[in-house]
């Protein structure tokens, strides 16, 4: 049986981009069978919050977003990393047969400190600690974006370092699968992004959606004149929430002249009304009951916490520690 595993950033509030990149695919992944685990990394998080009760806030509401869009509790096990410190028991143990060189040669943490990113000793060593979140739920298959790549192919190397040094297969090789990430546009057209500014949240509703979907930036062209569908911003964005047969009606529409961008965005916000509006109801009650999203938490990381307890003491084990 194949056990899935990805972290997710705490990043409060997300967006289409996160959405369809990301939160979609996590998600979809649950009717595949097997085992799932998602946690949200709040301590991976500490390599730059210094702001406390907003983290709180932001994994809250991480975790409100994955339960209105669909996670499944059943199917799923959604955590807060940091529920299950046996990961940073793990990281100790990985830290100990890993050589510096490996981690001196992480791209994350080149781009991060040339973004202006201090360079603590947690953000040189946090691949020791995603590693551990992989291997302690011996977890096979790790979904995740193109960025992460590398940091799997070193969790693979710890994981082999670590069976070496003690001589026993304490820790199963895990393999990346790349998530199928369409490049969501912004409404300035560049990838939609929090540091960018140009967002479009998935809750967001009445005038500040419509505020946002009305800026959508698109060419000059005249409410009469034809338009091209493909090189449109509001027709990207509107393809990804509409059925085949929508968006041939759209692209007939722009192409036949006489229907205007406005038009059009008045059809986006129609459709992302209604995409996301049984998910923004069930988002309204979650976020007004945080005692069953902090249940809901903690009892996911029992779940979790008691197959992490297993791999630690196979590793304690392995190394003399027990
Ligand atoms: P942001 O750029 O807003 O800070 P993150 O870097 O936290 O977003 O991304 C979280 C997840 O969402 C990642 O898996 C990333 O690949 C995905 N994602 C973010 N923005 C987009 C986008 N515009 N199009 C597709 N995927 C995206
Ligand atoms: N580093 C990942 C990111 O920045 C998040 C993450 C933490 C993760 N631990 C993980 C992803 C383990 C997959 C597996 O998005």
């Amino acid at each position: 049986m194949s056990t899935y595993l990805s972290g997710i950033q705490p990043s409060g509030m997300q967006h289409l981009g996160n959405y369809f990149g990301a939160i979609r695919g996590h998600i979809e992944a649950q009717e595949r069978g097997g085992e799932h685990f998602y946690f949200i990394a709040d301590y991976h998080a500490l390599t730059t919050s210094r702001d406390p009760s907003a983290l709180r806030e932001r994994v809250r509401e991480t975790a409100v977003t994955y339960l209105a869009l669909g996670l499944d509790p059943e199917r799923a096990t959604l955590f807060r990393h940091s529920d299950v410190p046996e990961v940073c028991e793990i990281t100790w143990l990985l830290s100990c047969v890993t050589g510096m060189g490996l981690l001196e040669r992480a791209h994350s943490f080149k781009d991060k400190t040339t973004k202006g990113i201090k360079p603590s000793v947690g953000l040189f060593t946090y691949p020791v600690l995603m590693a551990s979140d992989i291997l302690i739920y011996q977890s096979n298959i790790v979904p995740v974006g193109q960025d992460q790549v590398q940091h799997v192919e070193m969790t693979q190397d710890m994981a082999e370092y670590f069976n070496n040094a003690y001589g026993e297969e304490v820790f199963i090789r895990p393999e990346h699968r790349l998530t199928s990430t369409p490049k969501v546009p912004g409404i300035d057209g560049q990838k939609m992004s929090k540091s960018y500014g140009n967002t479009i949240e998935i809750f967001a509703r009445g005038k500040p959606l419509k505020k946002r979907v009305m800026a959508v930036v698109t060419d000059s062209k005249g409410l009469e004149e034809p338009k091209d569908p493909t090189t449109c911003n509001v027709f990207t964005l509107f393809s990804l929430l509409a059925s085949e047969g929508e968006k041939m009606e759209l692209a007939e529409k722009y192409r036949g002249g006489g229907f205007g961008y406005g038009h059009a965005k008045l059809e986006l916000l129609a459709k992302i009304e209604d995409y996301f509006a049984s998910a923004r109801e069930r988002q309204e009650e979650l976020q007004n009951d945080p005692d069953f999203v902090e249940d809901f938490l903690l009892t996911n990381a029992k779940l979790a916490r008691k197959e992490a307890r297993e791999t630690l003491d196979a590793a304690r084990k392995a190394c003399g520690i027990d």
